[in-house]
């Protein structure tokens, strides 16, 4: 997997716009297009106390997941990278499709270190996601939350 083109390829979708619904429903279909073996690859966003769905590609997926729930109100509550092999261990995990096996949730943040909204890829493949998967989702992300300064509108 090349995450340096695809980082790039965000920096020139972050660059072409600056809207965050726009930016990441297209960040969403660029990692749908480019990663194999997934299953649900997409975004929420903090809003009104809540994570609240976001673009995506995929199932159609739950709408609220609330701090103390799932894979990405952990990685919201800990403000750190979750790489779940087996979200079936998981305790907690919110099953939206039951294909997904893996699960790896990266959290976008403010100026301030805050987090803001998650980006959320699953697969049907256990232990899908490596380091250097968190590595390279992990700069892919960071293109992003570079372009959501208006993250409030
Ligand atoms: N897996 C998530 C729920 C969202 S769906 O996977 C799209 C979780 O447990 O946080």
């Amino acid at each position: 997997m090349d995450y340096g083109m695809l980082c790039a390829q965000a920096r020139s979708l972050a660059e072409a716009e600056g809207w965050y619904v726009a930016l990441m429903a297209n960040a969403s279909a660029l990692l749908w297009e480019t990663l194999p073996d997934i299953n649900w690859a997409g975004f929420y966003i903090v809003r009104d106390g809540a994570l609240t769905l976001g673009p995506f590609q995929g199932k159609t997926a739950c709408i609220h997941i609330p701090r103390d729930k799932g894979v990405c109100g952990a990685a919201w509550r800990e403000n750190k990278t979750m790489l779940v092999p087996d979200v079936h261990a998981f305790p907690g995990h919110i099953a939206c499709d039951s294909a997904s096996n893996a699960e790896i949730v990266i959290p976008l943040r403010d100026a301030a270190g805050e987090v803001k909204a998650v980006l959320d890829i699953d697969s049907p493949t256990p232990n899908r996601f490596s380091e250097a998967d968190r590595q390279g989702l992990e700069a892919f992300a960071h293109e992003i939350e570079r372009a959501m300064k208006g993250l409030e509108a």
